[in-house]
């Protein structure tokens, strides 16, 4: 957002409005197919089971009042237990902070951990919110490219040697947004290694994980380094309207979280925290939920990337989906996406362009697409009115 009201505070001055979020506005039309928002399909949302949560929860009188800032105790403990499994070693209760969303831990750990003007490193491209919240930190950011097994973690090892000394490193782990790829075992030990030799922070920022088709994704970075906030999110398993987020971190940063999230917003909902600790503890449903999700979500992934592959062949490489929500897919054409949008728009289909996703040139040819939202027929007729887009450009 530029501003130019008077008596806003500066810290506004450099900050872009999200591109992805002023699209959506764009894309809301009926007749759009849109490929553009990171929204799970509204259908996979388990109403049935947010409702039985919801009347279970509001039988106690705790789920209308204000709650501990930390979080709802029982949800803190079954994310602790969850998070045990998930990272290989005991998570104490003290050691989880639930926040609003993983957004919101996003905004308060750099609070937390980012002095302004202080190096903050991020994947290129880049979860355009984990930018915003950096940008309003007042962070100095670099950005490493990612490639087909996430960071390039040589390419940060070279820059640290170099001298770059950032306060923070962040990165999605698995099924990247918008880039689809999962960082491999090998770069996991080395970011963690780097952090511990150079004494940076690793905000592992991990809301796809479950979110897998064939084989999970490998241990999480938190596995492998104490200097690991760790981010995860009942949004893409569950329902995003819970606005539940959590966080694995060290106490002390729990604790600096938390003070920083009573001035915030005293707490977050008991209500929705009780219902997310309900589902979250009922294993067997839980379990059975997520392998329909899996496998339905990845149906709409091959049905995508078959699409797009039959339509367009070599003049379009689409990153593999092995699971979350998007492809990313890069014509070598000289396509510029930026441009074939509002054409695309005209044939009734969105994306967003790379550029909405770094600084650099480099992915005027790129473009994310979401198959979560929309199913295989939807997003076949998707791809053919793309590919109309494109034959007019
Ligand atoms: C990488 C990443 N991190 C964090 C979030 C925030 O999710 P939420 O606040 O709904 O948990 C998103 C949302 O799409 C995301 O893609």
């Amino acid at each position: 957002m530029t501003t130019t009201l008077p008596g806003l505070a500066r810290r506004l001055d450099s900050i872009e409005s999200s591109a992805i979020r002023d699209l959506l506005a764009l894309t809301a039309r009926d007749d759009v197919i849109s490929l553009a928002g990171g929204l799970p399909a509204t259908e996979l949302i388990p109403v049935d089971r947010v409702r039985e949560a919801a009347h279970a929860v509001l039988g106690e009188s705790s789920s209308v009042q204000y709650g501990e800032t930390s979080g709802w105790r029982r949800l803190r403990e079954v994310v602790a237990a969850l998070q045990s499994s998930v990272i290989g070693r005991a998570v104490d209760t003290s050691e989880v902070v639930i926040t609003h969303g993983s957004q919101q831990a996003l905004t308060l750990v750099a609070q937390a951990l980012v002095d302004p003007g202080a190096v903050v490193v991020v994947d290129e491209p880049a979860y355009t919110g984990a930018l915003q919240v950096f940008s309003i930190a007042g962070a100095e950011i670099h950005a490493i490219p990612i490639g087909d097994s996430g960071m390039d973690t040589v390419e940060l090892e070279r820059r640290l040697a170099a001298g770059l000394r950032p306060a923070l490193v962040h990165t999605v782990s698995n099924f990247h947004n918008p880039r689809g790829v999962t960082m491999s075992e090998s770069g996991r030990r080395h970011l963690a290694a780097l952090a511990e030799q150079y004494g940076f922070w690793i905000l592992e920022d991990d809301p796809y994980g479950e979110i897998w088709f064939d084989t999970p994704p490998p241990a999480p970075i938190a596995s492998y380094s104490d200097r690991v906030v760790r981010l995860s999110s009942a949004s893409k398993i569950l329902a995003p309207a819970l606005r539940v987020g959590w966080m694995v971190a060290p106490k002390p940063v729990c604790d600096a979280v938390e003070l920083l999230k009573q001035g915030a917003d005293l707490c977050g909902s008991s209500m929705t925290q009780q219902m997310a600790a309900e589902m979250l503890s009922d294993t067997d449903w839980l379990a059975t939920h997520l392998i329909a999700l899996r496998a339905e979500y990845g149906r709409r992934a091959t049905a995508l990337r078959t699409a797009l592959d039959s339509a367009f062949g070599d003049r379009l490489s689409v990153s593999p989906a092995d699971g979350g929500m998007f492809v990313w897919a890069s014509f070598d054409d000289g396509t510029d996406t930026t441009i074939l949008l509002p054409r695309a728009l005209e044939q009734g289909v969105a994306f967003v362009p790379g550029r909405a996703f770094a600084e650099s040139a480099a992915y005027a040819g790129s473009a994310r697409m979401c198959f979560a939202s929309s199913s295989a027929p939807i997003l076949r007729e998707a791809v053919s009115r793309l590919k109309a887009a494109h034959a007019l450009s």
